[in-house]
């Protein structure tokens, strides 16, 4: 398929070279360091730093250098909300500063908190506002600068394509559209068709997004949207491989470190966990993990029992943890295999 050999192939972005075109989404409290990283080494073609609010960063305030700190990664991409134009500006400059190499603003998050202060999707009806946070933005760095947006607030106000023509024509570099507007949230299925309207009004590349997991789901919206490259978020719940996966396939290079068997993603699990820990310190490490373990756990081996699941996701001490992993990963396999052996 036509489709699928493309996603292999590079994309520039105002001068940055994008590996190929399979991306991980930007997802707020689950794509930090650790798992971009992750989805890195196995060849996702970009990977977005979860969002950082531009007032909060602009002030200084915790928390907000581990979200926009230089990973090492050839592409360092961090992503900006808010509202005022001033803070967006000075979080680029920011952001710029620590080493982005691209500034992607936020104008698709549904989430009320966001949407409560105008930010996020919130900005899909206000285009003129929006316009002049990506002003602000593209005039405080000398970085490429991305927007990602839905398909508009509802049904109603579908300005997706007007809002990608007036944000390339103020110098925006590439779009996302998440094919849902703010109204749907994450309900019914993304439109992957009504993307096609946003590249027919723009000349820069468009990424499509919303409900791939899949190499067939790739071709099918780079088909229906004729888009430039896909991104995939929730796929990876479990699976930081998952646009990796995908990108190398299609280019017909060897999968990168995707495990494969029961002590391999063992290992894996615990490699990630401790990453975690390292990264936030034991306390809050331990808790912002426990997202990760259980979707390891739905997605692996989902007939864990009920008592060893709770253990793993309340227990306060990592060894516990790991040696019940171990449990359920390897001696619970193993003791699969020689059932079904015998
Ligand atoms: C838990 C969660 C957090 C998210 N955080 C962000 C974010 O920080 N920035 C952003 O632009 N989109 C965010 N999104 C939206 C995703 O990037 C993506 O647009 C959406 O999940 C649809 O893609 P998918 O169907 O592949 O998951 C988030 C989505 C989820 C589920």
């Amino acid at each position: 398929m036509a489709e699928l050999t493309t996603l292999a192939s590079p994309l520039d972005v105002g001068g940055v070279r994008i590996r190929n075109r399979v991306f991980l989404a930007p997802m707020s409290g689950i794509t930090d360091e650790p798992f971009r990283r992750r989805a890195h080494a196995h060849g996702a073609g970009l990977v977005v730093s979860e969002m950082v609010a531009s007032g909060e960063l602009a002030k200084g305030r915790a928390g907000c250098d581990l979200r926009i700190r230089h990973s090492g990664l050839p592409v360092h991409m961090v992503q900006l909300a808010g509202r005022e134009a001033a803070h967006m500006g000075e979080g680029a400059r920011i952001a710029a500063g620590e080493g982005a190499d691209i500034i992607d603003i936020n104008m698709g998050c549904p989430a009320k908190k966001v949407t409560g202060g105008y930010a996020g999707s919130a900005l899909m009806r206000d285009l003129d506002h929006a316009l002049s946070l990506i002003e602000a933005v593209v005039g405080a760095v000398s970085v490429p600068v991305t927007v990602k947006m839905r398909l508009g607030w509802d049904e109603s106000a579908l300005n997706a394509p007007m809002l990608a023509r007036r944000a390339e024509q103020a110098g925006v570099k590439m779009v996302t559209v998440h094919g849902r507007t703010r109204c749907q949230f994450y309900q019914g299925k993304a439109d992957w068709r009504a993307i096609a309207r946003v590249k027919d009004a723009v000349s820069i590349p468009v990424v499509a997004n919303g409900d791939v997991g899949s190499p067939e789901e790739a071709a099918t919206i780079l088909e229906q949207s004729g888009a430039d490259a896909v991104m995939i978020g929730r796929a990876h719940y479990g699976a930081p491989w998952v646009a990796g996966g995908i990108a190398t396939a299609v280019g017909g290079a060897k999968t990168q470190g995707i495990p494969q068997t029961p002590q391999e993603l063992i290992d894996y699990v615990v490699l990630h966990y401790e990453d975690m820990l390292s990264l936030y310190g034991a306390e809050s490490g331990l808790r912002q993990a426990r997202k990760h373990l259980g979707w390891y756990l739905d997605r692996h081996a989902p007939d864990v029992c009920a008592e060893q699941r709770k253990r793993i996701l309340t227990s306060f001490e990592p060894g516990d943890v790991v040696a019940e992993l171990r449990r359920v990963f390897v001696d619970g396999a193993q003791s699969t295999s020689l059932r079904s052996a015998a």
